[in-house]
């Protein structure tokens, strides 16, 4: 039912894309911008925002240019994510800077990135609930650059807390997605203490997500992931997986080796397996999403509401 309910929210996110980012000139720069945009993706978290909006009660059709605001900042910092991690491989096809350089893909991020706050400030809306939605987005963008800062430095540091590691994928990850649910929920004219209770479900959650990804970018299949199989491994990322291996002494060969073979990375797996720290992040994964989805007692029980929470297992069930 889940993978249904967010077809139909995906198809309305891509559909409202389109009209709301026409390619103009320079041709080139929106071209670029919307190579991933067009790529395809999940599109979770303005399916998170659109069903926040439906539980708190409100109307979420009209709500399409916010939730196309959330995918557009989210398209911004995986272009940008892509030029940090080496990555030449996004949703099944070459990464914006592989095809456009560095500078292109700095550019077409940074229209992404400016593109959304003026397509969130379309929205049919009252000013005073825009505005509060502009105070959460911008916020939570800063929020993004401290993540992904502390994410590069993570590279470099010979060890790094589970605590500090959880840090950083709060803000790196988690905060759009309570972003995504806070704004659906003030949009949508919820209490504050609604909307931070939405933002509180969303930041957990995007938290058990992260993990989920991380554990993905090990096992998964780089045809069903659209990305690089390994990649973490090789660019020495402070994973839970890895934190967990290193606190248990576990020899990872690759880590840290950009030019790891397939073979090494089916290795360092089978290593990451037997010493049960891909389970272990697993476990962290599913811990984190029932926190996340207790924040949600404060709402009468909904058909939308039980959507909210199938989302929430979808996010560390998902196979890509
Ligand atoms: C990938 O996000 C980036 C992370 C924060 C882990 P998604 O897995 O949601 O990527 P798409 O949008 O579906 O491609
Ligand atoms: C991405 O984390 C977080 C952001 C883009 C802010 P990752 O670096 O793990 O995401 P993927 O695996 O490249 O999608
Ligand atoms: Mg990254
Ligand atoms: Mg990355
Ligand atoms: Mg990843």
């Amino acid at each position: 039912m889940i993978d249904e309910e967010l077809t139909k929210r995906a198809k309305m996110v891509s559909e409202a894309i389109d009209e709301l980012l026409p390619v103009v000139h320079p041709g080139g720069l929106y071209e670029a911008s919307r190579h991933l945009v067009d790529a395809g993706g999940k599109r979770l978290r303005p399916s998170m925002l659109l069903m926040a909006a439906e539980a708190v009660g409100g109307d979420p059709s009209a709500l399409a240019p916010a939730a196309v605001s959330i995918e557009l900042v989210h398209n911004f910092t995986l272009i940008h994510d892509d030029i940090m991690d080496n990555a030449a491989l996004r949703r099944g096809r070459p990464s914006v800077h592989t095809l456009w350089g560095t500078s292109g893909a700095i550019l077409a991020g940074d229209t992404l990135y400016s593109k959304a706050f003026q397509i969130l400030g379309i929205t049919p809306s009252e000013p005073s609930k825009l505005l509060a939605s502009m105070d959460v987005l911008s916020k939570t963008c800063t929020a993004i650059c401290e993540g992904q800062w502390l994410d590069i430095e993570f590279e470099d540091r010979s060890r790094v807390s589970e605590a500090e590691y959880m840090e950083m994928i709060e803000k790196k990850t988690g905060v759009l997605y309570g972003a995504s649910a806070s704004m659906g929920a003030i949009l949508a004219g919820a209490s504050n203490e609604v909307a931070d209770a939405l933002d509180l479900f969303g930041r957990l959650t995007g938290m058990g997500f992260q993990i989920q990804d991380d554990v993905l970018d090990l096992t998964a299949p780089e045809n069903v992931l659209g990305k690089r199989r390994g990649g973490d491994i090789m660019e020495g990322k402070k994973t839970l997986i890895m934190i967990h291996a290193m606190d248990h002494g576990v020899a990872v060969e690759a880590f840290g080796k950009k030019d790891a073979t397939p073979q090494e990375i089916e290795k360092a797996l089978s290593a990451l397996e037997k010493s049960g720290s891909i389970e272990y992040a697993r476990n962290r994964a599913v811990e984190l999403v029932e926190n996340g989805k207790r924040a949600l007692d404060i709402l009468p029980q909904t058909p939308i509401k039980a959507l909210l929470l199938g989302l929430a297992d979808y996010m560390v069930r998902r196979k890509y």
